[in-house]
């Protein structure tokens, strides 16, 4: 079997953490007997200062030819002063789009070795893992029109707008990962205030009844905000619109303790994309400090859902357990309780050396 992956390390730590995630699965792939090569390609703000775009077509075709896109963060501060269209942001949404992944995958799982850095109290985030599945090429993000009207009348405006099929394939989704879990769906929405919500709601009901060993519910957004934080437990799949999903993973961080162990896979497309969640945390780039398991798991997520190599995506989970239970920690995770501290390439070389080890007790287990 062989692996083409497209690298994005883009900006900000985004070269730092994928550094680690392809070292763990170049380790990986070499255990199972994969070939895989890694082209390096620029994307966000690398792209806008090398090529004056935020996605050169280089890029883009690049992506589209290749298995998997693994992608690090985009985004600056000097950018900021750039309208919309022209930003490294804007090179990211123009890739999800052309590889036409619509369900983005975003799990946030409570690990015991790191409870004590949550800011929730450690007997409210025991157990607790939930699964956003976010809409990812639709909503305000991508509706038309947009934009300022004119200077005399400062305003802007955007649209949110959703189509039947947009909200059905990836209901579907959330069902279909539901089932491989505790088989409960919440569907979130403002079906009080917006029409599109209403849509949703209609949708995701009908889509459900194709499903009945899964259990929906539905749950306003504003209501559902409070419950990722008072009892995140209750939780087995969430599924909602691009904004609120792109809010709500940011606040589901809290579950495992930081922003720097979520992974992300965009589904659905032509071709899949495996990004953390954090972003290029501007302030700690180039340090050498940020925390890369969310780009890792991030990778495990690659083998799961584009290579189909289950076990490979197990081996890293455990690794990454592993490797927190021993008492490493990146700053971020640092509550004085660290047997030490670690930088992001140590980080990834225990993570390598771990995986080595699971992957060959898996190996020794499947022998006998
Ligand atoms: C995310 C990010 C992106 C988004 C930005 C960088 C465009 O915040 O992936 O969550 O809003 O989708
Ligand atoms: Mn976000």
């Amino acid at each position: 079997m062989r692996l083409d992956i497209t690298v994005l390390p883009g900006d900000g730590v985004g070269p730092e953490v994928t550094r680690e995630a392809v070292r763990i699965l170049r380790t990986v792939l070499d255990v199972y007997g994969y070939e895989a090569s890694f082209e390096e390609r620029a994307i966000g703000g690398v792209a806008i200062r090398q090529f004056g775009t935020p996605l050169p077509e280089p890029t883009a075709r690049a992506c589209t030819e290749s298995h998997a896109v693994l992608l690090g963060a985009v985004g600056g501060p000097e950018f900021d002063s750039l309208p919309a269209g022209e930003r490294p942001e804007a090179g990211l949404l123009g890739l999800r789009r052309a590889l036409g992944g619509y369900a983005n995958l975003r799990p946030a799982v409570a690990y015991g070795a790191i409870a004590d850095c949550s800011p929730l109290r450690p007997e409210v985030v025991k157990g607790a893992d939930v699964l956003i599945v976010r809409e990812l090429l639709g909503g305000i993000y991508f509706g038309e029109p947009r934009g300022f009207s004119d200077a005399s009348a400062p305003a802007a405006y955007n649209t949110m707008r959703y189509s039947v099929p947009e909200v059905e394939r990836v209901a579907h989704v959330a069902f279909r990962q539901a089932q491989l879990r505790r088989r409960k769906v919440t569907s979130v929405d403002k079906a009080n205030v917006l029409e599109t919500s209403q849509l949703w709601r209609q949708t995701v009901t009908r889509v459900g009844r194709e499903y009945p060993e899964v259990r929906l519910e539905h749950m306003y957004v504003d209501s559902c905000a409070l419950r990722l934080i008072t009892n995140p437990g209750s939780f087995d799949v969430i599924v909602t619109e691009n904004l609120f999903g792109d809010i709500l993973s940011d606040e589901a961080a809290v579950i495992s303790g930081s922003l720097g162990m979520l992974a992300s896979a965009t589904i659905g497309g032509k071709v899949d994309l495996y990004e953390p969640v954090h972003g290029s945390a501007p302030d700690i780039a180039g340090a050498g400090v940020a925390n890369p398991l969310g780009a890792i798991a991030s990778a495990a997520l690659l083998l799961r859902h584009s290579a189909g190599l289950e076990a490979g995506a197990q081996d890293i989970e455990d690794a990454i357990r592993e490797v927190l239970d021993a008492g490493y920690r990146t700053a971020d995770l640092n509550r004085g309780r660290a047997k030490r501290v670690v930088s992001t390439a140590e980080m990834g070389a225990l993570v390598e050396t771990a995986v080595a080890d699971v992957a060959d007790r898996r190996r020794a287990y499947h022998a006998v």
